[in-house]
């Protein structure tokens, strides 16, 4: 559903919807993403192999990522991706001689670091100055010009993306316009900009009250913004990764114990940190649901993981029914960036991974078992 929602506010422009694999790169999803037409943002080497392995064509496969190595420059090279947004000139330089040394061109776009505020969590904001992300935007025509003379190089479009779970436009339109009032000089200057690529970064309802555009209504703001003659030619990217597959996913866990301590009730789950690190690492609010009927009793709880950190929780202080051991819970919206970022942690085999569709249910993971966390021991 997201995606076609994407697709419709795309659908009056040349556009290439580029899923972020970063988000969940499991294969059924990535089928999926193919067989609605989308192509793929990739951040490394891996993603590469896995967008291809899925039959995602790389004329639909954008590369950004401020640590590009050699190797992944080459396999993206000879792979012949659509468009590598280069974030330093030493990368720039580094993909000029790779692509001289396979007698290709290789087709690249700016990043550019517009210098915005996203309003989002200071881990995941990447276009305010000196974030690691990106030319910023005062040095970016100097950028534009000294790469002129790169011969392996085609100076193809330009690239923002400014962070990650922004619930309100404004952030995007400011960047949107700093962009277009640089395409403006760069195609005075003589560059065609015949790729805008505005990154990904639409948010998501995680809890009640909260109201993120849609993803048509974010794109038709968008192409307000780039509304000229000229700008109707262009070919437009997005990348999306948690507006796409965030609310889609839950990771369920079962209650091992329910603690008391001093009148502080703890729900302990056999699911926590090395899972989902999102509350840890962002303080990140994830709706917890029974998954059958609940008790009437409630409590104030923290909901934990079974690792040996203070940190490892799932939600804290939250008012719950009362939970006993085997109970089910859900934790809503871990579609995103949950088991994309889990770990073997405490030598912990990471999760299965279940698809539900249609009323019926697939298992496209299996549960990890102890031969895997020793399967590249030697
Ligand atoms: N494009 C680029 C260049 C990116 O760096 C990212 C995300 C995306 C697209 C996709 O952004 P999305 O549409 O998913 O917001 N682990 C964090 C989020 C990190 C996002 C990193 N970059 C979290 O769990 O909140």
């Amino acid at each position: 559903e997201q995606m076609r929602d994407y697709k419709k506010g795309l659908a009056s422009r040349n556009h290439i919807l580029c899923y972020a694999l970063k988000a969940n790169s499991n294969p059924s999803i990535l089928a999926l993403a193919r067989s609605e037409g989308c192509g793929a943002d990739i951040t490394s080497g891996g993603e590469l192999h896995e967008a291809l392995a899925a039959g995602i064509s790389a004329s639909k496969i954008v590369y950004a990522g401020v640590g590009k190595t050699d190797g992944e420059i080459r396999q993206a090279v000879k792979a012949g991706i659509l468009m590598f947004n280069v974030e330093s000139r030493a990368e720039i330089e580094s993909i000029n001689s790779i692509a001289g040394r396979f007698g290709k061109k290789a087709r690249v776009a700016v990043r550019i670091n517009p210098d915005v505020d996203a309003k989002t969590h200071k881990k995941i904001t990447t276009g305010t100055a000196r974030a690691k992300f990106g030319i910023p935007i005062s040095d970016a025509i100097e950028f534009y010009l000294s790469s002129r003379p790169l011969k392996n190089i085609e100076i193809a479009g330009i690239h923002s993306h400014i962070g990650s779970q922004i619930v309100s436009v404004a952030p995007f339109v400011s960047a949107a316009k700093k962009i277009k009032n640089l395409v403006g000089k760069l195609e005075s200057a003589g560059f065609k900009i015949k790729y805008v690529d505005l990154g990904g970064g639409l948010g998501i309802r995680y809890r009640r009250g909260e109201n993120p555009p849609s993803p048509e209504s974010f794109v038709r703001e968008m192409f307000g913004v780039f509304s000229s003659e000229r700008d109707l030619a262009r070919t437009y990217i997005f990348e999306p990764g948690r507006s796409i597959v965030g609310v889609a996913g839950a990771l369920v866990a079962s209650v091992v114990y329910h603690k008391e301590v001093l009148g502080k009730h703890f729900f302990i789950a056999d699911a926590g940190m090395s899972d989902l690190i999102r509350p840890t690492l962002y303080d990140a609010y994830h709706e917890i649901l029974p998954v059958k009927k609940p008790r009437a009793k409630t409590v104030t709880a923290d909901v934990v993981g079974p690792i040996c950190e203070t940190g490892d929780f799932l939600a804290l202080s939250r008012k719950l029914p009362l939970m006993k051991k085997n109970d089910l819970i859900a934790v809503m919206c871990a579609g995103a960036y949950g088991f994309a970022m889990s770990s073997r942690y405490n030598s912990r085999p990471r999760a299965a991974e279940i698809l539900v569709s249609d009323g019926k249910f697939k298992i496209v993971r299996k549960r990890e078992t102890y031969a895997d966390l020793a399967m590249t021991d030697l």
